[in-house]
């Protein structure tokens, strides 16, 4: 079963560092559709791990978001939105919109991210308490999620399930492709 995703919408990635969210973002949207954080931190600073920079990058992330769900444009935040207070940002945006937003849980296990990001350059200096509060907040999360206000909460669970899993874009009567 496809995840249905509707044409103009916004898209909540939710997952802990190593859980493949930019390779979801690559594989199922458009690159100009997918809004990631540490791409922001490397426009403003041309360093994608400066963690200094997160609130300039934020900042820019966030008017970009607007820019787009004003326009109607899918968007996709590429964030961890491990914390209710990081999903109400985007909730409270598309809202302004009449927009929905869904969320996108990629769950492929602690111990799989812990081996991707050892083998990731940009990451391998991680301390490991970061991911272990990572994940912890993110099995919080699978208990809160449903009752934030999304329209869909897809929950990825496992390498398997998201590896196999698809998006199908389910546009309304009148709603073009537009681009
Ligand atoms: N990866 C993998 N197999 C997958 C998905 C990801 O081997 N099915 C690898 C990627 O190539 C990358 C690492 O795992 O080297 C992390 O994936 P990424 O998509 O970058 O994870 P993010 O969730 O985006 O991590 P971060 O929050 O740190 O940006
Ligand atoms: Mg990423």
């Amino acid at each position: 079963m496809p995840i249905e995703i509707p044409g103009k919408c916004l898209v909540c990635l939710v997952g802990t560092s190593g859980s493949g969210k930019s390779t979801f973002g690559r594989k199922h949207f458009r690159p100009t559709e997918v809004l990631s954080s540490d791409f922001f931190r490397g426009l403003v600073c041309d360093d994608e791990t400066d963690q200094s920079s997160t609130a300039d990058a934020f900042a820019c992330l966030v008017h970009v978001a607007r820019a787009r769900l004003r326009a109607g444009r899918l968007t996709v935040i590429d964030a961890t939105n491990l914390r209710r207070e990081d999903r109400q940002v985007w909730l409270d945006m598309a809202r302004d919109f009449g927009l929905p937003v869904v969320a996108i849980v990629l769950d492929p296990g602690e111990e799989v991210c812990r081996a991707r990001n050892a083998a990731r350059p940009d990451r391998v200096s991680m301390p490991a308490r970061v991911l272990t509060r990572q994940d912890w907040l993110l099995r919080r999360s699978l208990g809160q999620l449903r009752r934030e206000g999304f329209l869909r909460v897809s929950y990825l669970e496992g390498e398997a399930a998201i590896g196999e899993a698809s998006v199908a874009l389910v546009r309304t009567c009148g709603e073009g492709d537009g681009g």
